[in-house]
């Protein structure tokens, strides 16, 4: 199962969500690829990778059909990483002159899906080209939002994007849901957007705020190995089993 991780606002926890659930799922024995497609490289570096010391990287497999295989890094037991960097940033414009320049990533993803149970894509802040990559290599959908209200207001904006990458380009992509990140239950404003989005979308998760998700970051280990017990890991904990329900049902 391929599902890209979208939200064309920064800090929204993409990248952290990304980070965690592949955690998860690698942790109960799945096998899982995480696909870094941003070029700021966070999730690589989340990872315990630093870019600027690779070689190759996902722009090299998108824009010079060097071979995916070439690119992915182990990073732990049943876990692997495509890797990104920097250069990512001038793909948007390569590609713009390519043929089916829309679905290179499902090109490129189709001869590594059978090793993994799942694949997981972290997007770019905006909905360029390579996120449209990433639809349309894609299942499934999932949209990470803060608790705020400018987030709330892109989120519709979304949706519509997601809806015609799915009339237009994928007919078989779906929104699973939304995941309400960095919500502080102690703020009427954080209620309030959680409630909107409740009433508006299909939440499966939120996640609260806290400084371990970002201290779990920076250490480079998966909130589930770093505080076990913690409420986040927890909350994160109830994401990845419904993706791993979606994927039973699915293979039913
Ligand atoms: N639940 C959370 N609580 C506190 N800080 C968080 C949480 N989720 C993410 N962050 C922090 O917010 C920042 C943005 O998160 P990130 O995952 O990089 O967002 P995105 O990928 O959407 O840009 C990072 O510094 C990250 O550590
Ligand atoms: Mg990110």
């Amino acid at each position: 199962m391929i599902i890209s991780v979208i939200n064309q606002k920064g800090g929204v926890s993409k990248t952290t969500s990304v980070f965690n659930i592949a955690g998860n799922l690698a942790g109960e024995g799945y096998k899982v690829l995480q696909v870094d497609i941003d070029p700021q490289a966070s999730l690589t570096i989340a990872n315990g990778i630093e870019p600027s010391r690779i070689d190759k990287s996902i722009y090299d497999v998108l824009c010079e059909d060097v071979n995916i295989k070439e690119v992915l890094h182990e990073v732990g037991e049943n876990l692997k990483i495509c890797v990104s960097k920097l250069d990512l940033s001038v793909a948007e414009l390569s590609l713009v002159n390519k043929m089916a320049r829309e679905t290179i990533l499902k090109k490129v993803l189709k001869e590594v899906n059978k090793e993994f149970d799942f694949i997981l894509i972290d997007c770019p802040p905006n909905l360029g080209l390579l996120t449209i990559n990433a639809l349309c290599a894609s299942d499934k959908v999932i949209i990470p939002a803060s608790t705020d209200y400018l987030s709330l207001r892109g989120v519709d904006l979304l949706v519509k994007t997601v809806d015609k990458v799915k009339y237009n380009l994928n007919e078989d992509l779906d929104i699973i849901g939304i995941i309400a990140t960095m919500h502080n239950s102690r703020t009427t404003h954080s209620n309030e957007i959680l409630e909107v989005f409740k009433n508006n979308y299909n939440v499966i998760g939120t996640i609260s705020e806290s400084v371990r998700v970002k201290d779990s970051i920076l250490a480079g280990i998966p909130l589930c190995k770093f505080v076990p017990t913690h409420k986040t890991t927890k909350e994160y904990k109830k994401i990845s089993d419904k993706l791993i329900e979606i994927r039973k049902k699915e293979m039913q």
